[in-house]
């Protein structure tokens, strides 16, 4: 929907890599917009939504012109992008540098001048867009590692803004930033910010050293301050969350309850249902558990369907559905990693489908959300086992959907969500031997103790939901948050 005019001279302005929906030329010629993918935007736009701010970002397409808009009530900014920027910029040091590097170098980094000179590029253009939109003296929330150098460039255009940064991926460990040619260049951009924030204390403690180290800041009495440039810049870390109360509301449905009940029986009702859902990353360990649940099956310790097979005649009859959003697609290591993910979907099933009864459902597709919902709800056992991650929304997700207080959650101890969901199953993603015997014991579990452990997990995701997050995230920085 497209009303209104778009807000002038916004006294909160978002500003993030990619607005909250996309871009869409459709087949038949038409446009329009669509919801974009990832965990930034789920959190993010209740958030904005309930403070009437604006929101600065490419629309996700190349070359497009587009005029500010008002789209479901958001006032939205369009950022232009080339698609040699987008090439650069984006794809190159955004997701070939960056991303794998602050994710432990799970893929190897590249660094070439070309994509920094993109980055410094179009990171200035974003500042002089939030410029010309914010209020005098408005509060700018920058988000993301595709934007590290905005807070800088921001606070030279406009020194009267107030300007925070929420980092939603994870910082490195000194180590591994320090390979960065432009580390220093990244820091002090940072340090243009008032308040920068993580998901979790490492994320502090890495940047407090490093901005020591690399600029030449210097601690304060406070332990989460450092000095630069005669300024204060506060740190902390916020652990994200999800609009916990919409997606339990949205589990309890009619239409939700009636579907997840359509969908175990479209699966043949087995006795379980594994679920993974993604973004299709390399850092989100899907491998990891089709080879979990490969050598289950192997080990006749489940079937898929295949309640018939010889030798299983006691294994648990267990199907897995793995749900991956598109995403990324013309980057090398995300083309090589959906290669080797749908190969051994497909080995899996050549070796233990029968007819009809694929063990394996793999569906590469966005879902609407009150289909991934009813998927959440008839899902036994959910398998979250990123090798690294900020945060995960998924894994709150699914709790926030069990309102029934079923279901089991496997978690990788590498995703931040490990330090608030402590009563998950915690796994080490790099022990395959771990993740099976976590994977099974999930499947075999006590209902009794399913139910303490989802209710333990219950009482965290919907007391510490996305809005909690946002406020605590503006009263850091000093913004007056209203009731
Ligand atoms: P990231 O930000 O790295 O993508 P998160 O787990 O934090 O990871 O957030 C992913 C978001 O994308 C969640 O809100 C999740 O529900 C959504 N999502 C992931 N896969 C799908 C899918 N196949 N269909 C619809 N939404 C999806
Ligand atoms: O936080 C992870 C993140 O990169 C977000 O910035 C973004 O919302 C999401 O993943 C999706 O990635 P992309 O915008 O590259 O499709």
């Amino acid at each position: 929907m497209t009303n209104g005019e778009p807000v002038t001279a916004a006294d909160l302005v978002v500003v993030a890599n990619r607005l909250p929906v996309d871009y869409e030329r459709r087949p038949d010629g038409s446009t329009g917009w669509k919801r974009s993918p990832g965990g930034l935007v789920t959190a993010l736009e209740p958030t904005l939504r309930a403070r009437e701010g604006a929101w600065v970002g490419w629309p996700g397409v190349p070359d497009v012109d587009v005029e500010p808009l008002v789209e479901d009530g958001l006032s939205l900014y369009p950022v232009r992008l080339s698609a040699q920027e987008v090439e650069d910029y984006y794809e190159g040091f955004s997701n070939g540098t960056l991303w794998p590097l602050y994710h432990d170098v799970v893929a190897q980094p590249q660094f070439h001048r070309h994509w920094w000179r993109a980055y410094t590029a179009v990171n200035q253009r974003f500042a002089e867009e939030v410029a010309r939109v914010a209020a005098h003296g408005a509060t700018v929330w920058v988000q993301d590692y595709q934007l590290q150098l905005v807070p800088g460039r921001l606070r030279e255009l406009r020194p009267d803004l107030r300007i925070g940064f929420f980092l939603h991926i994870p910082f490195p460990p000194v180590e591994l930033f320090r390979q960065l040619p432009w580390r220093t260049r990244i820091m002090e951009g940072l340090l243009g910010a008032d308040l920068v924030g993580f998901h979790t204390d490492g994320g502090v403690r890495n940047f407090h050293w490093l901005a020591q180290e690399l600029t030449g800041a210097t601690p304060d009495r406070d332990p989460e301050v450092v000095r630069y440039g005669g300024r204060q810049v506060r740190l902390g870390a916020f652990p994200i969350s999800i609009d916990s109360k919409q997606i339990d509301e949205l589990s309890r449905s009619e239409p939700v309850l009636k579907r997840a009940a359509q969908i175990r029986e479209e699966l043949g009702n087995p006795a379980r249902i594994v679920l993974g859902v993604d973004r299709l990353d390399y850092t989100k360990g899907i491998d990891v558990r089709l080879r979990a649940f490969h050598e289950l099956l192997e080990e006749n310790r489940v079937t898929g369907g295949d309640t018939s097979r010889s030798g299983a005649e006691s294994a648990i009859d267990t199907v897995m559905i793995q749900l991956a959003t598109p995403s990324r697609e013309r980057v090398e290591h995300y083309q090589q990693m959906r290669d080797e993910i749908e190969l051994s979907v497909g080995r899996i099933n050549g070796e233990f489908a029968r007819v009809g009864h694929p063990p394996v459902h793999y569906l590469h597709r966005s879902l609407p959300r009150e289909e991934l919902v009813a998927f959440f709800l008839t899902a036994d056992v959910m398998l979250v086992t990123p090798l690294r991650d900020g945060m995960n929304l998924v894994a709150k997700e699914y709790v926030a959907a069990r309102h029934d207080d079923g279901g089991v959650l496997v978690l990788s101890e590498f995703a931040g969500a490990a330090i608030e969901l402590t009563s998950a199953l915690l796994v080490n993603p790099h022990d395959t031997d771990g993740v099976k015997e976590a994977l099974f014991a999930a499947l075999t579990m006590n209902v009794d103790e399913g139910r303490k452990r989802m209710r333990t997990l219950r009482r965290q995701v919907l007391d510490h939901d996305v809005d909690r997050w946002a406020r605590s995230f503006l009263e850091a920085l000093g913004v007056k948050v209203s009731q």
